[in-house]
């Protein structure tokens, strides 16, 4: 039977949602929306599991490490999206899906951040919507399971 747990990462500085760039990012701290995160799992019949790091090299631990207990991966890469080809590979060596999510709308902000090295490795993205982009990420890696 497929694995049912869902593992959601979030990159750095996303444990400063709330105060940070609240006129881009919301006033939802990251405590906040994973309880809506866990909500919605909960109500799917899901188990997830959330984890924040700064640190590039733990989440490609952690995403190496995640086919023994996950059957999809969200990941919101934050700045790394633009720069980590470590992240894409990760992604590409794991056998399970993962999910690219944005708070904010990448492809409307400055040039730099049009660009996801994780959208090529990604099974897809999904930019824009606030912290719904998470839910959004949920509902799409449950069927992916
Ligand atoms: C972000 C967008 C990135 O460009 C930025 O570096 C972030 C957050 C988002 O969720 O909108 O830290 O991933």
């Amino acid at each position: 039977m497929a694995k049912k747990k869902i593992l959601v990462l979030h990159g750095p500085n996303l444990n400063l949602l709330g105060k940070r760039q609240p006129e881009i990012y919301g006033r939802l701290t990251l405590q906040q929306i994973n309880a809506q995160i866990r909500a919605l799992a909960k109500e799917l019949g899901l188990n997830v599991e959330v984890r924040q790091s700064n640190d590039e090299g733990e989440l490609v631990t952690w995403i190496q490490q995640a086919p023994k207990e996950f059957g999809a991966i969200i990941l919101n890469p934050a700045a790394y999206t633009h720069t980590s080809i470590a992240l894409k590979d990760a992604i590409s060596a794991v056998e399970i899906p993962t999910i690219e999510v944005h708070i904010s709308n990448i492809h409307k902000r400055e040039e730099f951040r049009k660009h996801s090295f994780v959208a090529e490795a990604a099974v897809g993205q999904i930019t824009g919507f606030g912290a719904q982009s998470y839910l959004l990420g949920l509902r799409a890696a449950a069927q992916q399971l």
